[in-house]
């Protein structure tokens, strides 16, 4: 037996960020200090069962799933204990889950229901904050209630796109103009996302984004600008890195620049004025604090010529590849990759405790 923390990673998941995730997941599997952590690797199929992967086995193997056994997290508090479906019997406890996934059924408060439902400590944002970032319409009304700058926009049902795409066109057009941004309201990765800059554009545009969701979010382009991201990480007294700076290779950051043409360039520290940084790392902070995010985010910025920066939005569960933004922005701040996964395993154990504070039935006073 052993009396180190067992952490386990969930990889994978059902959405079109699952190679993604297996990616991301990796790269964290490799930077886990093992001499501190007993490690699991759990991956989630994209028909959604849960796989543990044996020791040598994870997201790094083609066929991950090979010689790994099913196993379910029980919606009852259970310590954390792993239920073996195969064999019909309870497994290993967990101390910690680490969701590294991206998207729908992962990123958006789903994974996070679970967890709270078994009563277990995860690392990064809970339901209500994963879903608000997921969820790119009520995130963008939360952060005008904050007072936070974002691009005007407007969302537009599909259904009632579909029922009068001319008067839905024109209703866009008065209200948004070219160019502007159209994305479904709860995907990542850039899917479904295009620019339009006039009308026969933006029929294709919002075409391609109803394919994805049922709700369409509309928006002025920003350009020209810079595309500035800020690492956060903590809990109720969160900090912000430094800043690093996309140059996208395409006309915009859109999937293909994202993972496939690798002609993107990453430029660390953002080439900002020291005003417009700090502006910037105290903008992440409020946007971590208005979605109510616990231990990490990435925020995302458009800084526009003049030195005003809009928020574009936050990110709960970032990119975690060797290149990934989030965790090079925390080594140009002085916390290497472990050093920085050891500080999320202790917020998430943190922010248990202090939920576990909270009086989960009426207490009479009197
Ligand atoms: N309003 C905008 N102005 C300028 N560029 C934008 C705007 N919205 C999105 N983009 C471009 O599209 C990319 C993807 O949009 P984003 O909203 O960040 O979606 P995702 O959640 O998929 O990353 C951004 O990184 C940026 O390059
Ligand atoms: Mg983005």
């Amino acid at each position: 037996m052993t009396d180190k923390l067992r952490v386990a990673v969930l990889f994978g998941g059902r959405s079109g960020e699952h190679e993604v995730s297996l990616q991301s997941s990796a790269a964290v599997l490799a930077n886990l200090d093992c001499r501190a952590y007993e490690v699991m690797a759990i991956g989630i199929a994209k028909d959604g069962q849960w796989w543990l992967c044996p020791p040598e086995g994870g997201p790094r193997e083609g066929r991950w799933w090979e010689g790994a056994r099913r196993v379910a997290l029980l919606p009852i508090p259970a310590e954390g204990r792993l239920y073996f479906l195969d064999e019909g019997k309870w497994g290993p406890k967990v101390d910690v889950f680490m969701p590294i996934l991206h998207g729908p059924m992962g990123e958006d408060g789903t994974v996070q229901g679970l967890l709270e439902l078994a009563g277990v400590s995860y690392v990064g944002a809970g339901v209500t904050g994963s879903a608000v970032g997921m969820d790119k319409d009520i995130m963008k009304k939360v952060f005008q209630a904050a007072g936070l700058p974002t691009p005007k926009h407007m969302t537009m049902r599909r259904k009632e796109w579909e029922q009068d795409p001319e008067g839905s066109a024109a209703k866009i057009m008065a209200a948004i103009g070219f160019p502007c941004f159209v994305k479904p309201v709860a995907l990542g990765s850039s899917v479904g996302i295009s620019m339009a800059k006039d009308k026969g554009e933006l029929i294709k545009a919002m075409e391609l984004a109803a394919k994805y969701h049922h709700r369409i979010l509309i928006e002025v382009s920003a350009a020209p600008c810079q595309e500035v991201e800020c690492a956060v990480l903590g809990n109720e007294s969160p900090k912000a890195s430094i800043l690093g700076e996309i140059v996208p290779g395409g006309h915009f950051y859109d999937y293909r620049a994202k993972y496939i043409d690798d002609n993107s360039q990453l430029i660390i520290p953002a080439r900002l004025a020291p005003a417009t940084a700090a502006k910037v790392r105290e903008l992440a902070v409020r946007v971590f604090q208005a979605v109510d995010c616990m231990g990490m985010a990435r925020v995302d910025f458009f800084v526009r010529p003049d030195g005003s920066v809009l928020v574009n939005e936050i990110n709960t569960i970032p990119g975690f590849t060797r290149i990934s933004m989030y965790p090079k922005l925390w080594e140009a701040t002085g916390l290497g990759f472990s050093g920085l996964l050891d500080r999320l395993i202790e917020l998430a154990l943190e922010h248990h405790r202090e939920k576990g504070r909270s009086a989960l039935f009426y207490e009479d006073e009197t």
